[in-house]
C-alpha cells in the first residue's frame, strides 16, 4: 500500500511512518517542518519506500498532486501544542480547518482512504469520568484559543464524517489523548518531555496550578499500533475511536515519578496558570479516555506503562541531537 502521512516529520507521524515502512508499505511524508523536525525522518532518507516532500497542507495544488499518488492519507499535520495554539491562534485555526478540508477534497477527488488525527481536546473541559466517543463536548468561549483548537478539531471530524456519509469517502477518525514518547519536544507545552528534560538538567520541574489535576499518558508506540489496527479494519469505516491509556496520575505525582526515576536532584516549583499562559487560560481537572470501543472493535489496548514512557523519553533526550 502507498500512504501519504501529512505531518510525517512530526512526533506521532514519524513513528507511524517508521511502522508503515517496517511492515513493507511505502510512505510519502508531507510536512512544512513548523513543529516537526527533519531529524525524525533522517534515518529514512535514501530508503526507496520513503519520500519526503517539504510543503504545506494549505497548498491546494501540492496536496492534490500528492494525494493523487497514494491509496491512503493519514492526516497528522496540524498546528499543535498549547503554546503554539495560544501564540498563533489565527494561523493555527486556518491550518487545522482549511488544511483538513484540502485533504478531504483531494482524497475524494482521487478515491483515497483517509484517517484524520483528532484530539481529546474535542471533549473540552468535560472532566467527568472516563470519556467515551459519545461523551458531550463542554467548551468555553470560541474567542479563547484553547477552545478554538477544540472547535477546529471537532469541525474537522464533522467535515470528514459528512464526506463519508454524503460522498461515500472512506473515512476513519481517531481521537488521541495525551500521547508521549521519544521525539516529542517540550517547548510547545507538552508536560512529560518538559519534566524529563528539566530533571536531566537538574533544573526545577514547573507544575502549573496546584498539581492536583490529573492526566493519562499513552506511549507513542502503543498509539501507533492503535492507528494501524484502525486502518487495517473495515469495521472502523465512518467511525471515531479514542486512542489513549486509561492509567491516571496527578501532575504533581508525575513530577515526583520523573525525579525519582531519573535519579535527579531537581525540586518541584508551582506557578500560577496565569504566569504560564495568557490570563484566563482554562484547564481541565481530569481527562481519562474510555477505550472500550477500540478494544471491542479491533482488539487494541495500550501495553506500556509510565515507567517505560519516562525511561524511553529520558533515553531519547540524553542522546538527542
Ligand atoms: N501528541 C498528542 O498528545 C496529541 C494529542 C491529540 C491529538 N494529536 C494530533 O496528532 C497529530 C500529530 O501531533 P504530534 O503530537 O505528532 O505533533 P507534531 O507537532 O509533532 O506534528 C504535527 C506535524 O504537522 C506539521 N505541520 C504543521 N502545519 C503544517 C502544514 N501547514 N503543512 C504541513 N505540515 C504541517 C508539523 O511540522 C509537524 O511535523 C496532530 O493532528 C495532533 O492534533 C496529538
Amino acid at each position: 500500500m502507498k500512504y501519504l502521512v501529512t505531518g510525517g516529520a512530526g512526533f506521532i507521524g514519524s513513528h507511524l511512518t517508521d511502522a508503515l515502512i517496517a511492515r513493507g508499505d511505502s510512505v510519502i511524508c508531507l510536512d512544512n517542518l513548523s513543529t516537526g523536525n527533519s531529524h525524525n525522518i533522517e534515518h529514512l532518507v535514501g530508503n526507496p519506500s520513503f519520500e519526503f516532500i517539504s510543503g504545506s497542507i494549505l497548498d491546494v495544488g501540492l496536496v492534490d498532486s500528492v494525494v493523487a499518488r497514494v491509496d491512503h492519507v493519514l492526516h497528522f499535520a496540524a498546528a499543535v501544542g498549547v503554546f503554539t495554539i495560544v501564540d498563533k491562534p489565527l494561523e493555527s485555526l486556518v491550518t487545522n480547518l482549511r488544511g483538513t478540508e484540502n485533504i478531504l477534497e483531494a482524497a475524494h477527488k482521487h478515491g483515497a482512504e483517509v484517517l484524520i488525527a483528532s484530539s481529546s481536546e474535542v471533549y473540552g473541559k468535560n472532566g467527568g469520568g472516563p470519556l467515551n466517543e459519545e461523551s458531550d463536548r463542554i467548551v468555553g468561549s470560541p474567542l479563547k484559543s484553547r477552545w478554538s483548537y477544540s472547535e477546529a478539531k471537532a469541525i474537522d471530524e464533522s467535515m470528514a464524517y459528512f464526506y463519508y456519509q454524503e460522498k461515500r469517502l472512506a473515512v476513519r477518525l481517531v481521537r488521541f489523548f495525551n500521547t508521549v514518547g521519544p521525539r516529542q519536544v517540550g517547548h510547545y507545552g507538552m508536560v512529560v518531555p518538559r519534566f524529563v528534560s528539566a530533571a536531566l538538567a537538574k533544573e526545577p520541574l514547573t507544575v502549573y496550578g496546584s498539581g492536583s489535576q490529573s492526566r493519562c499518558f499513552c506511549h507513542v508506540y502503543d498509539a501507533v499500533a492503535g492507528v494501524l489496527a484502525v486502518i487495517d479494519s473495515d469495521a472502523t469505516l465512518g467511525e471515531v475511536f479514542n486512542i489513549g491509556n486509561d492509567d491516571e496520575i496527578t501532575i504533581e505525582d508525575l513530577a515526583r515519578e520523573v525525579i525519582e526515576q531519573t535519579g535527579s536532584s531537581s525540586v518541584i516549583e508551582k506557578v500560577l496558570y496565569e504566569k504560564a499562559y495568557a490570563p484566563g487560560f482554562e484547564d481541565m481537572q481530569r481527562r481519562i479516555p474510555d477505550i472500550t470501543k477500540i478494544k471491542r472493535t479491533v482488539g487494541w489496548s495500550p501495553k506500556r506503562d509510565l515507567s517505560v514512557i519516562i525511561s524511553d523519553i529520558a533515553e531519547f533526550l540524553r542522546t538527542a541531537h
